[in-house]
């Protein structure tokens, strides 16, 4: 099939541009580089050896959207193009509904006049909130406690209700838990904007000499060892992740949701240990108080991605640290 990725520069989506191509299938890029940058691009027509089509634009431009769909033959979509940082959402909450609701409103209006009925959206574990139990299944209580999660939440809702009133749709909701690692070349990986976030890419980036030391946000959650347990999964795990949920989406229509975790929960601790372990290297670290709006514990049940798409992780955490190192001391600089 060929797929449009709607935001396929970012991390997860050149990751999975990259898994579509070697599971013989053809991609589409289009994105405004608002979480990404054109080297990206070249680096993976360095990786699949294909001219991958590109359009630098606003996902949430009907008409520019709309010249893509016309200039390609598109199969499918998978969605990615939406801002992701919580903090962020926080503070510009307008911005995150403005963006991540239009560039999902466009894509529906144009997918219609296209008659394209195939789309993969990008949700998260966040839409889970504040657990009443680990692991999470899909089918349990959702909240949330930031702008963004409550973005994927209602774009989830909104794919479910056009999906219901439109029987040729076939939509595959996949919640990711904590994507991280990077393609073995060391090519492709996580690049965020100024300090990171996530815990991984703030390993790294100490682990590199660009950050002094690891803040380890709160010892007093009640899990093994104090600190926040997550279900980390490789990004190249996640992307083909994409490659099965599409391939379902071709032979079905009506809307499923999809954990893509692991099911394994590791703390921080562990993180910082496996970290060490693979690479051999030492991450100084500080307790610090909590982060608000963490919580203590989140990682999936995985059996509906087995059962359902005949999918499941194959990579380990040391897989995970060491590829993430790969990365990060191959491009110090992520891709500038
Ligand atoms: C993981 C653990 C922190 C940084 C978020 C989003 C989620 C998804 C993934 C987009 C927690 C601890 C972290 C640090 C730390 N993003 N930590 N020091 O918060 O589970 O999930 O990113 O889809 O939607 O909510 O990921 O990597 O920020 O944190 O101690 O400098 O590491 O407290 O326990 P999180 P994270």
């Amino acid at each position: 099939m060929n797929i449009l990725l709607a935001g396929g520069a970012g991390y997860i989506g050149s990751h999975t541009c990259v898994e579509l191509i070697n599971a013989g299938h053809s991609a589409v890029i289009a994105d405004d580089f608002s979480n990404s940058c054109p080297e990206v691009l070249k680096r993976l027509e360095e990786l699949t050896n294909t001219k991958i089509p590109f359009y630098n634009i606003d996902v949430a431009d009907n008409e520019k959207l709309d010249k893509v769909f016309k200039e390609n033959k598109i199969d499918a979509v998978i969605h990615f193009a939406g801002f992701k940082a919580v903090g962020e959402s926080c503070e510009k909450p307008l911005m995150y509904y403005r963006n991540n609701l239009d560039t999902t409103f466009a894509l529906l209006e144009v997918m219609k006049k296209n008659n394209v009925t195939k789309l993969v959206f990008s949700s998260s574990a966040t839409v889970y909130g504040i657990p009443e139990s680990v692991p999470l299944r899909e089918g349990m209580k959702t909240g949330c406690t930031n702008p963004y999660g409550r973005t994927k939440l209602m774009i989830e809702e909104i794919l479910t209700d056009v999906s219901a009133a439109d029987e040729s749709l076939s939509v595959v909701l996949l919640r990711y838990f904590n994507p991280i690692g990077a393609h073995k070349s060391g090519r492709i990986g996580e690049n965020p904007n100024g300090i990171p976030n996530n815990l991984m890419p703030y390993i790294t980036q100490v682990a590199v000499g660009k950050l002094p030391s690891l803040g380890v946000f709160g010892d007093d959650y009640n899990t093994p060892d104090g600190t926040g347990v997550r279900d980390y999964i490789h990004v190249v795990d996640l992307a083909k992740g994409h490659i099965k949920a599409i391939e379902y989406a071709e032979k079905h229509t009506g809307t499923e949701i999809v954990n893509l975790g692991t099911g394994i929960g590791y703390s921080v601790l562990d993180i910082v240990k496996a970290f060490e372990q693979a690479n051999g290297l030492k991450i100084p670290y500080v307790i610090k108080a909590r982060r608000p709006g963490d919580i203590a514990e989140c990682y999936a049940d995985p059996a509906k991605a087995r059962n359902l798409l005949g999918w499941q992780a194959e990579k380990d955490l040391q897989d995970m640290c060491r590829d993430s190192w790969n990365w990060q001391s191959n491009n110090k600089n992520g891709y500038e």
